[in-house]
């Protein structure tokens, strides 16, 4: 008898079927990705890394004839590698590409473990690092107290204005008082597009400061041209996961400029030096082996980004965040920066209804819609009960949803809201069970016409 977690498995796929999922940090690979992801390449150690000298610089695969010659070259810590080597190679040359970075590391196991790895590559315990805060849309790993990093390095946090964009002048009259050693651009509920521009000059007049862009949410839009490139505005290196708007296997990925070079031999802490401080920082700094099949699944996705299909994606999914975000404003919700110019969409729920975010999350759960609660500057409720909502629209971009679906989902998100407000109080969601499940049925009804791909 198969494992009964294979039961759970298959009920996990009804819920996705059957529901929209509206967290704009997640996504639905395809099956392609999927089908890499389970692979025995999960049997495999690999510490170490594949060479560098040049091969399959264009993702070409190796000629077997090489398969000696390229074995003396790696930096390996096992035998074995010649098809995990060529796999790696391959994730790492595509990432550049579409990056347009100097060198990629591949192997950190999540976003948290790459910029990890980076702050451990450039700082040592007590450096100060300046990032965004968590209140204003920054992510949990650039300084919350709560983090590993925040007990090592000083964090210092700089915010958003009243528009709900970066306050670049209090930005730079931080990072000129602090002398950071890293300023890091990143976000995981920030709508607008930064100025790289900008914060390149800032950086400039700081010795020594490693320019650091965390584009976890945007990285797919980036490869797919909707959306600046840190990388090229002289920032030294960028640091995603790959399961958000990149539609890759859940992961990490660090990109940066320099020089590659072996990355056994302890370099000099310089700039020109990154991407091998960058390898030694993520293995064997701060991870093992990596976990080779999601790098397989990583260089699918990459390859999947590089086609021309990947750029119509992600232009529809900026379009249909934005028409989701007229058709909220439209039905009474306040908007963060009243829009958005990138994938997702932050609501002042407390603002706009009274309600805070998690009593909306739980309801919009009762009918398939799913979300998260989510802090909005200068937020006044607990951790656990923010004023807002994130949402957004990647994932229902892959299945097909266009324009006309998010006036249906602005409108379901209303209806919801009513039932919340009549309530009052999320623990009489119960009683309302009969007016939810009509809700339920309909979105069911429209997702059943979009299928997931790989189910
Ligand atoms: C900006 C940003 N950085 C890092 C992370 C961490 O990624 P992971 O959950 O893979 O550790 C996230 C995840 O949401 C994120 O939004």
């Amino acid at each position: 008898m198969k494992d009964p977690v294979f039961n759970l498995i298959e009920s996990e796929k009804k819920r996705q079927s059957e529901g929209l999922e509206l967290i704009p940090s997640e996504n639905y690979v395809s099956k392609e990705v999927l089908e890499a992801a389970g692979t025995i390449l999960t049997n495999k150690y690999s510490e170490g890394y594949p060479s560098f000298e040049g091969v399959g610089e264009n993702g070409e695969f190796w000629d077997e004839k090489r398969i000696v010659e390229e074995k003396l070259k790696n930096y390996r810590y096992y035998g074995g590698q010649e098809n995990i080597d060529r796999i790696e190679r391959l994730a790492i040359s595509r990432a550049c590409k579409l990056f347009h970075a100097d060198h990629a590391n591949v192997q950190p196991h999540s976003g948290a473990n790459a910029n990890e790895a980076v702050y451990w590559a450039w700082c040592r315990p007590g450096d100060t690092i300046l990032a965004m805060t968590l209140a204003s849309g920054g992510h949990l790993t650039h300084g919350a107290p709560v983090t590993r990093s925040a007990n090592i390095y000083n964090f210092v946090g700089y915010g958003v204005d009243e528009s709900g964009d970066i306050d670049y002048d209090e930005l730079e009259k931080i990072a000129l008082e602090e002398q950071p050693k890293i300023i890091l651009v990143g976000y995981s509920a920030f709508m607008k597009i930064p100025d790289f521009a900008r914060i390149k000059k800032i950086a400039e007049k700081i010795p020594d400061c490693l320019l650091m862009a965390d584009m976890a949410h945007v990285a797919g839009l980036i490869a797919g041209g909707v959306h600046p490139n840190p990388l090229d505005f002289g920032f030294y290196v960028m640091t995603t996961t790959t399961h958000k708007t990149l539609r890759g296997p859940r992961g990490g990925l660090i990109l940066s400029k320099g020089n590659v070079k072996n990355p056994l031999k302890k370099p000099e802490r310089t700039l020109e030096n990154i991407p091998v401080l960058i390898d030694r920082a993520v293995f064997p700094g701060t991870q093992g082996g990596p976990l080779e099949h999601i790098i397989a699944a990583k260089a699918v996705a990459f390859g999947e980004a590089l086609k021309p299909e990947f750029k119509d994606y992600v232009k529809k999914v900026v379009k249909n965040a934005k028409k989701l975000a007229l058709e909220l404003k439209n039905r009474g919700f306040i908007l963060q920066g009243d829009g958005t110019e990138n994938h997702l969409v932050l609501v002042n729920v407390k603002e706009s209804f009274g309600i805070d975010g998690k009593f909306l999350e739980k309801a919009l759960d009762c009918v398939g819609l799913n979300l998260n609660a989510n802090a909005v500057p200068s937020d006044k409720g607990a951790a656990f009960r923010p004023s807002g909502v994130r949402l957004g629209t990647p994932a229902i971009t892959t299945r097909g949803l266009g324009e006309k679906e998010m006036e249906k989902i602005a409108e379901w998100m209303r209806r919801v809201v009513d039932i919340c407000v009549g309530l009052g109080d999320e623990n009489l969601l119960v009683s309302a069970e009969e007016e939810l499940s009509k809700i339920r049925e309909e979105v069911k009804s429209l997702a059943k016409k979009f299928p997931v791909p790989g189910i």
